[in-house]
C-alpha cells in the first residue's frame, strides 16, 4: 500500500486566527434572491419555457414549475439517450433544432438545468445565438438559490471516527423526526421558496433508521421536490419501502471494501454485513427499473486506497455510481484542532490516517480564507426536534428553537451573525471540506490505485 500522507507543515504557532472585520460575514445568504410565483411569471413574460438539461436536475424544476402553475415546452438536451425520452409528457429536443425553431429568441425564455461546469458552455451558447441572461435566459438556481437539509433522524448506528458520533460522549443521542412535523416543515419551505426543488435528509443522523421515510419521500414526490439522502446503509429494515417510493438518488457512504478495511474507520461496521447490503440495494434497484440511481461515496484514506478497484468493479456491475470522494475529520474536530491542537481519542484513528495532514488540509483553508462560505446556499438546516441550525457542518448548536415560528429572511440574518459562523471563519473553516478543490488530487490517487490492475490486464 502506497503512503500518500501529505507531510505536515511545520506549525510553529497556533492557532492561527483569521482576522474578521466587524459585522464582516462570510456566509450571507441574505444576497441571494428568492424568486416568488409573480417574479417567475415576469420573468417568463408569457415566452414558451424550455429546460436545458433534462436530467435530475431539470426533472426535478420541471416539478417545481409545475407546482408553480408554469408549462414547459419542452426539454432541450444534446445526449442522443435523452432525445428519444419524454418526461411526464414533456419531449426533448437537441439544441439545434431549439435555435432553428421559427423566431426563437422572441418566443422562447430558456432555464439551465445542469453542473455548473455544463451551465457555463450553454449560456455561451445562448448569448451567442443573441439569448441574454436574465432577459431571455436564467439558470435554475436564481430561481431557488438554497438548498435545505432537514435531520430527519438524530441518531445513528455507526461511531465513524472522523464523524462526531464517534465517542457517545460527544453528541447526545437525538431522536426520530414525525412524518406530521415533516409536513409542516415541507409546507412551510415550499411557501417560502416557492421553487425549492431538492431536499437532502440527513445531516449527522442515519436516515435510514427512521421508519418514516418513505411516506417523507412520497410526500416529496407528490410536490416535487427531490429527496437527497446519504445512508451508510447498515439498517436495510426499512430500504425496500423506500425504493417503493422512487427516490431520485441514494448516496451510500463507505470507506473500505473488506473486513480488515471497512471498520477502521465504519467504527462499530462489519463489511459482511455492508457486502450484503449492497447486493440487496443493487437487486431491489434493479427489480423497480433502476428509476433510483445510487452513488457509491468513497472516503478515500490511506488504508483503504488500495481497494478503490474493488469498489469500482462493484459499482460497475451493480450499475452504481462511483464517487470517490477525499476523507477528512469533521468540522467540530478541526475547529478544536485549529484552536490548540488537540483531538478527542475516538477522531485520532481516522486522523492519522487521511491522506492530507490536518496542518495542510488548515493551510488550505486559510489560503482561501478571504472566499465566500462554500455552505451559503445550504439553509435552512432543521434538526429533528424543528430547531434550527446555523450549519450543517456544525453539532447542534441552534439558531431558532423551532422553524416552523420564524420566517426564513429572519432564520437567514441569525445565522448570517450567528457566533458559530463567527467562530468557524476566524479559523478560515468556512471553507472546510471543499471537495472540489481536492478532486485533481483524488482523481491522481484513484489513477495511481487503479492503473497496476489495468497494466496486469494488458500483460495477460
Ligand atoms: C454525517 S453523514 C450522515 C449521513 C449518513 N449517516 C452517512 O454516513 O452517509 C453526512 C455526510 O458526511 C459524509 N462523510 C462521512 N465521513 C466523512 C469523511 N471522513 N470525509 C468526508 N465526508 C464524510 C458522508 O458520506 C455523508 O454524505
Ligand atoms: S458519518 Fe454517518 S454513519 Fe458515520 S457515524 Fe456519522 S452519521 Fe453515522
Ligand atoms: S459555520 Fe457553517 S455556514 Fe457558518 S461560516 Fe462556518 S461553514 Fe459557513
Amino acid at each position: 500500500m502506497s503512503t500518500n500522507k501529505i507531510i505536515p507543515l511545520k506549525v510553529e504557532t497556533r492557532p492561527a486566527v483569521v482576522p474578521l472585520a466587524a459585522g464582516e460575514s462570510k456566509c450571507d445568504a441574505g444576497r441571494y434572491h428568492v424568486y416568488s410565483i409573480d417574479d417567475a411569471r415576469r420573468l417568463f413574460g408569457g415566452r414558451k419555457i424550455y429546460l436545458w438539461g433534462a436530467g435530475q436536475k431539470g426533472r426535478g424544476f420541471w416539478q417545481a414549475l409545475n407546482r408553480c402553475g408554469f408549462t414547459v415546452e419542452s426539454f432541450i438536451d444534446s445526449s442522443p439517450e435523452m432525445l428519444t425520452k419524454s418526461f411526464m409528457g414533456v419531449g426533448t429536443i437537441s439544441p439545434d433544432n431549439f435555435f432553428a425553431l421559427p423566431d426563437v429568441r422572441d418566443n422562447a425564455f430558456v432555464l439551465t438545468a445542469s453542473v455548473d461546469i455544463k451551465n457555463k458552455v450553454m449560456f455561451e451558447e445562448l448569448q451567442r445565438h443573441g439569448f441574454e441572461r436574465g432577459v431571455s435566459f436564467e439558470n435554475i438556481q436564481t430561481l431557488s438559490p438554497f438548498y435545505p437539509t432537514i435531520e430527519v433522524t438524530g441518531l445513528c448506528n455507526l461511531r465513524c471516527s472522523s464523524c462526531i458520533r464517534s465517542d457517545k460522549s460527544l453528541i447526545e443521542d437525538g431522536n426520530y423526526m414525525s412524518y406530521e412535523d415533516y409536513e409542516k416543515v415541507i409546507t412551510k419551505m415550499v411557501g417560502e421558496i416557492p421553487f425549492v426543488y431538492l431536499v437532502d435528509l440527513y445531516v449527522f443522523g442515519e436516515p435510514m433508521l427512521n421508519k418514516d421515510l418513505p411516506r417523507m419521500i412520497r410526500l416529496n414526490n407528490r410536490l416535487g421536490l427531490a429527496s437527497g439522502m446519504s445512508t451508510n446503509l447498515y439498517s436495510i429494515k426499512h430500504l425496500k419501502a423506500v425504493l417503493d417510493e422512487f427516490p431520485a438518488q441514494i448516496r451510500v457512504s463507505l470507506s473500505g471494501a473488506s473486513e480488515a478495511t471497512y471498520d477502521v474507520t465504519h467504527t462499530g461496521g462489519k463489511w459482511s454485513k455492508l457486502e450484503k447490503h449492497l447486493q440487496t440495494l443493487a437487486e431491489l434497484v434493479s427489480e423497480r427499473g433502476h428509476r433510483t440511481i445510487v452513488e457509491v461515496y468513497y472516503h478515500l484514506y490511506q488504508h483503504n486506497q488500495h481497494e478503490i478497484g474493488v469498489i469500482k468493479d462493484l459499482c460497475a456491475r451493480y450499475g452504481f455510481r462511483f464517487h470517490p470522494s477525499l476523507a477528512v475529520l469533521f468540522s467540530d474536530f478541526a475547529l478544536q484542532y485549529s484552536r490548540d491542537g488537540t483531538l478527542p481519542d475516538s477522531a485520532k484513528v481516522a486522523n492519522e490516517l487521511t491522506l492530507i495532514a490536518m496542518d495542510r488540509l488548515l493551510q488550505d483553508c486559510r489560503d482561501h480564507a478571504d472566499l465566500n462560505c462554500i455552505l451559503t446556499r445550504i439553509v435552512p438546516v432543521i434538526n429533528w426536534d424543528l430547531s434550527v441550525m446555523p450549519c450543517c457542518n456544525y453539532t447542534y448548536s441552534k439558531i431558532a428553537p423551532n422553524y416552523l415560528d420564524v420566517p426564513l429572511a429572519e432564520l437567514i440574518r441569525e445565522r448570517t451573525h450567528s457566533s458559530v459562523c463567527a467562530n468557524c471563519q476566524s479559523h478560515a473553516l468556512h471553507r472546510w471540506n471543499n471537495q472540489g478543490f481536492y478532486s485533481d488530487f483524488v482523481a491522481r490517487i484513484v489513477a495511481e490505485n487503479t492503473q497496476p490492475a489495468l497494466d496486469e490486464a494488458a500483460a495477460d
